[in-house]
C-alpha cells in the first residue's frame, strides 16, 4: 500500500502532480483553511502531511496523534507555527524549505527599504485616490524622502537571507554592518563589519533589517530599549517574523517620529495586525509576501514533496528540522 499523504493547503500544481504519482494523496484543491481541531481528526488516517505556515500545529495536535503520522513537511523556511518540541517527543520528523526562498525574501527586503525611505505608500495612495492634482508641486517638500544610496544597513541575523539582502544592498553602495550570534568568516562577511552586541550596532544604522528566525531569543529583539538606540532618521525593516518586534515600541517610535519610517512584511498575530500600523504614513506594510513569487513557491512546494519522497524511500532528508 502506498503511504497516505495529506496536503493541508493548495501547493504548486507540478508539486501536487509529482506527489500524486508516488503517494495516495489528499489535496486541498479548494484551499480552504483547515482549523486545527479538524486537522487533528483528519490527520489520524495519514502517514505524512505537507503543511504551510498558515496551519496551526500546536501541542494538542501532537498529543492527539495515534502513531500513524511520521513526517510533516512544511512548505516554508520558518516553522514557528509548529510545536517542534512536541513533534520531537512523538518522534515525528519535521522538514522545511530553506535556501530556495533566499532571493525572493532579499528582493522584498530591498523593496521595503526603498518603499519606506522614499515614502512610496503615501505617493501611491495619492495617485490611486486621484489626489495628486490637488497637491502643490513644491520642489523641496512634495513627497520628499531619504536617499538609500551610500547609507549604512545594519543586518540583525546574517544567515542565508541576510547575506543575500546585504549583497543586493551593496548594489546601492550601502555599507553593511551586522549583528549575529557568531562572527562570520571573511568570505561570508564579504566586507561587512561585525558587532557582537546589538546595542553597539544600532546607533550606527541608517536602516536596520531583521533576518532571524522566530525563537525565544529573538522575541522583541527590537523593543523600547533597543529602538531608542536608533538615530532619528533610521528605518526599520522586517521580513522575518512579527514576534521579533515589540509593536508598542515600534508604533510609539513611528508615531512620535523617534525614527523615520518602517517597512514591514510580517506582523504579530497575522493577518490581524495591530491596527495602529494602518494609520501611520511612515509605515509601509505588506501582507507577508516575502517569498511570494511563482518560481519560489514552486521550488518550495517541490522541496516539501521531495522531503516526503526521501523519507518514504529511505533516503536522507533534504532539510530536516528535527
Ligand atoms: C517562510 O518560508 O517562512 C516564509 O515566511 C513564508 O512565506
Amino acid at each position: 500500500m502506498r503511504p497516505k499523504i495529506l496536503v493541508t493547503r493548495k501547493i504548486s500544481d507540478l508539486a501536487e502532480k509529482k506527489l500524486e504519482k508516488e503517494f495516495d494523496t489528499t489535496l486541498n484543491l479548494k484551499d480552504e483553511p483547515i482549523p486545527e481541531s479538524e486537522l487533528i481528526n483528519i490527520v489520524k488516517d495519514y502517514d505524512g502531511m505537507i503543511s504551510t505556515g498558515f496551519d496551526k500545529i500546536s501541542e494538542s495536535f501532537f498529543k492527539n496523534l495515534n502513531g500513524k503520522l511520521k513526517i510533516i513537511a512544511q512548505v516554508g523556511v520558518g516553522y514557528d507555527n509548529i510545536a517542534i518540541k512536541f513533534a520531537e517527543s512523538k518522534k515525528i520528523k519535521i522538514t522545511n524549505t530553506p535556501n530556495v526562498l533566499n532571493e525572493a525574501v532579499a528582493e522584498t527586503t530591498i523593496l521595503l527599504i526603498l518603499a519606506a525611505s522614499r515614502r512610496i505608500g503615501e505617493a501611491y495612495n495619492l495617485v490611486r485616490t486621484d489626489n495628486w492634482k490637488n497637491q502643490k508641486p513644491d520642489l523641496t517638500k512634495f513627497m520628499i524622502g531619504n536617499s538609500v544610496t551610500g547609507k549604512t544597513l545594519g543586518i540583525i541575523g546574517m544567515g542565508r537571507i541576510g547575506r543575500i539582502a546585504a549583497k543586493y544592498a551593496r548594489a546601492f553602495g550601502m555599507k553593511i554592518i551586522y549583528y549575529n550570534r557568531n562572527k562570520l568568516s571573511n568570505d561570508l562577511e564579504d566586507g561587512a563589519s561585525y558587532y557582537s552586541d546589538i546595542k553597539d550596532m544600532l546607533p550606527k544604522c541608517d536602516f536596520v533589517s531583521i533576518h532571524t528566525p522566530a525563537t525565544a531569543e529573538t522575541k522583541h529583539i527590537l523593543n523600547f530599549s533597543t529602538i531608542s538606540l536608533l538615530p532619528r532618521h533610521a528605518v526599520v525593516i522586517n521580513t522575518s517574523r512579527g514576534s521579533t518586534i515589540d509593536d508598542d515600541a515600534l508604533i510609539d517610535a513611528l508615531e512620535n517620529k523617534k525614527i523615520y519610517a518602517a517597512g514591514l512584511d510580517v506582523f504579530n498575530n497575522e493577518p490581524n495586525l495591530d491596527k495602529r500600523y494602518l494609520n501611520l504614513d511612515n509605515c509601509f506594510v505588506l501582507p507577508h509576501v516575502g517569498s511570494a513569487t511563482h518560481e519560489t513557491r514552486l521550488a518550495m512546494s517541490m522541496m516539501a514533496v521531495d522531503n516526503i519522497y526521501c523519507f518514504f524511500n529511505g533516503k536522507p532528508l533534504i532539510s530536516e528540522v528535527v
